[in-house]
């Protein structure tokens, strides 16, 4: 197999992506990650001002995130159009508690949003990050990805949306080549996979408003705690069940956080990372401190497979 070229990757998708929107208008939804925002800087360069780029704060998200995807824009001189649809998401997966139902009530929702912004901006194409791991793992049948629309038999037309994956073909370390080509910021083209259901992905069970309100606390810890680049993906999951602690002398049924800490190269095989104790340690002291209502913290030492990487 030739060596991937980036740079010659980013003259033929841009050249291809002229050549489909011509001079119709595109939107770009991103999620300040590193595949949806290499494809919005793509198809601003080759439509320019007939792009729109939107993010949805579907209150899934890490803390801040809206304000720095928003910055990151603003600095590139794209104006990012922020809708807040917490509540729709938020009613679209109460009382879900099956991985996949949660995953399409989550795809049903964002595409909803998706096709109302694509009317109301009055753009004719949806380019979309998706990248090869998605499409793999959702033909395996492993889980659907929420990006993967027409390879589970979903036609995109249905939402009325017309969608272009310029990176379909790339692979999570291609796609970081092309944004260190394109001149990205460190912060972006080693920005570690966050995946599009955010937060819910990292939620055993319901995802309610004060669920969604302790995993945001806990990854932030561990993000902060847990840096290094040789890790591909770090961060905590609230399993469903209760155990019994004792907190100031007295029983209390509380919550359960397991930490995942994976090193892998294309996201579809992964092994654990081996943390020092006093690093897990000091992981665990902030998440009992900072979390409401935890009574335990576990390390997940599993690799993928059997398991995979997110636990819905
Ligand atoms: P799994 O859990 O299948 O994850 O081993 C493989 C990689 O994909 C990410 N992931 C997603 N990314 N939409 C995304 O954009 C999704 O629905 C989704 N589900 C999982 C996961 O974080 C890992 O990097």
């Amino acid at each position: 197999m030739p060596k991937f070229n980036p740079k010659k990757f980013i003259k033929e998708k841009i050249n291809e992506l002229k050549k489909k929107i011509k001079d119709k208008k595109a939107l770009v939804a991103t999620s300040g990650g590193i595949d949806s925002t290499v494809c919005a800087i793509l198809t601003k360069m080759a439509i320019g001002d007939n792009l729109v780029v939107f993010f949805i704060d579907d209150g899934l998200m890490r803390y801040n995130e809206a304000e720095e995807v928003r910055e990151f824009f603003g600095k590139k001189g794209i104006n990012l159009e922020v809708w807040n649809v917490e509540d729709v998401f938020f009613e679209a997966l109460k009382g879900k508690v099956d991985p996949e139902e949660k995953r399409k009530a989550f795809r049903d929702t964002f595409y909803k949003i998706l096709s109302q912004a694509v009317r109301s901006y009055s753009v004719d194409f949806l380019v979309q990050g998706t990248i090869a791991a998605d499409i793999i793992e959702t033909q395996k049948g492993i889980k659907t990805q929420h990006n993967v629309l027409s390879q589970i038999g979903l036609n995109p037309l249905h939402y009325g949306l017309t969608i272009i994956e310029p990176l379909k073909e790339l692979y999570k370390n291609q796609v970081r080549q092309v944004a260190k080509a394109l001149g990205l910021p460190k912060k972006i083209y080693d920005r570690k996979p966050f995946p599009g259901p955010g937060l819910a992905t990292r939620i055993i069970g319901e995802v309610t408003r004060d669920r969604v309100e302790k995993i945001r606390i806990a990854t932030k810890i561990v993000e902060e705690e847990l840096k290094e680049k040789n890790i591909f993906q770090s961060f905590p999951v609230l399993l469903s069940d209760k155990a019994t602690g004792i907190v100031e002398g007295k029983r209390l049924l509380g919550d359960i956080i397991a930490i995942r800490a994976i090193k892998s190269e294309d996201a579809l095989t992964a092994t654990p990372v081996k943390i020092l104790w006093k690093r897990l340690f000091k992981i665990r002291d902030r998440i009992l401190k900072e979390v409401p209502g935890v009574v335990k913290v576990l390390y997940d030492i599993t690799p993928k497979p059997p398991s995979t990487i997110e636990y819905i």
